[in-house]
């Protein structure tokens, strides 16, 4: 048995939530797997919530989030950035072959999937994942980056194994027509002219006839590599697909790629935190994203964020001690033993510690 219902009053700080708590008038207080802390047992103790499913220690061992007996998630996140570095390397390799006319590597691509793979269980994936910035690699760190989020989404989602893999695949692959751009349009600082950005669009019709009679790649990689802008109104690029015509592949690494795009730094501009980013997919995203993907995403992604120091505008430290469900773009920031109102001059989140 890997969970188990027990009293709210017999939880520790550290205990991993292994259900949704919803409140008797059936809204959600905190999503599954969120690490309990003391500030999430008051509001489950203040709504009156008498039980919750939790994890057993022994699932969590085999999740590889040991809890410490102060209650924290044990450090495994060194193996995680140990897969993450070996496979920014190798798709550097592959994506500089490509580059030169040589025929890609699957083998290669295989073996990344496998090792990304090896984390899926991992609750350290997101802190992982915000902890890692790359601006001089940013090209090959992007791709580990969707393939790592996008295998998230996968597994949120209850997708098979083969498919999840599938999904890590096509995440490496996505940008790979991007070899075939221009340097000086590909690293241009600031908005690309129109005739610019009609080159760059190409990226997805390059990417997909370098790998289109590839018999060993499977079609759902290809339909992703080709169809990762296209956008649910129509919007998007190079056919401006409606909804019901992208394939499920490309709409998970569609959400992927412009979440990492948009919270990670570049050279020439420092990324927007993951709350500003569920702003945006809770607004414009709505409308230009698949609902039901952009859904699963928003909550299980916004769970992995208690517990997590950061850094605010103004230097301080603070730690996010709760998401609140129901408003997931306004965490509940501690420093010291005061909240922090993030919406306050100089309180925004600047990084993760
Ligand atoms: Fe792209």
């Amino acid at each position: 048995m890997k969970r188990i219902k027990i009293l709210v009053s017999q939880c520790n700080q550290g205990t991993v939530l292994a259900e949704d708590v919803k409140s008797c008038q059936g809204t959600t207080l905190v999503f599954k797997d969120s690490v309990l802390n003391q500030y999430i047992l008051d509001v489950l103790i203040a709504y009156g919530i008498m039980y919750v499913w939790i994890y057993t220690l022994d699932d969590l061992d085999q999740r590889n989030g040991k809890i410490t007996e102060n209650g924290n998630l044990t450090d495994q996140i060194e193996p995680i950035k140990q897969s993450h570095a070996e496979a920014v390397l190798v798709v550097k390799q592959v994506l500089k072959e490509l580059a030169v006319g040589k025929k890609i590597n699957y083998t290669k691509i295989t073996q990344i999937s496998k090792s990304v793979y090896g984390n899926i269980n991992n609750l350290n994936v997101i802190r992982c994942l915000n902890s890692i910035k790359d601006k001089d690699e940013y090209t090959y760190t992007h791709c580990v980056n969707v393939a790592f989020y996008a295998m998230l989404i996968a597994k949120w989602m209850n997708l098979p194994k083969d498919e999840i893999k599938q999904v890590i695949q096509a995440g490496v692959l996505h940008d790979i027509g991007k070899v075939l751009i221009p340097n000086e349009i590909l690293n241009k600082r600031g908005k690309l002219l129109e005739t610019e950005f009609e080159i760059m669009k190409n990226h997805t019709l390059l990417g997909y006839f370098s790998i289109k009679d590839l018999t060993e790649i499977n079609s759902s990689i290809k339909d992703a590599v080709l169809s990762h802008h296209e956008r649910s109104d129509g919007s998007g690029y190079p056919y401006g697909l409606l909804s019901k015509e992208i394939p499920l592949s490309a709409k998970i690494i569609a959400i992927a790629d412009v979440y990492d795009a948009m919270t990670q730094d570049r050279i020439y501009k420092k990324g927007v935190n993951p709350f500003e980013a569920f702003e945006m997919f809770q607004t414009i995203g709505m409308s230009i994203f698949d609902i039901q993907v952009l859904n699963v995403f928003l909550k299980n992604i916004s769970s992995y964020f208690t517990g997590l120091k950061v850094i605010l505008e103004n230097g301080e430290k603070a730690e996010i001690v709760y998401v609140p469900p129901y408003e997931i773009t306004r965490p509940v920031i501690l420093k010291g033993s005061t909240f922090v109102d993030i919406t306050k001059p100089n309180t925004k989140i600047l990084t993760f510690e």
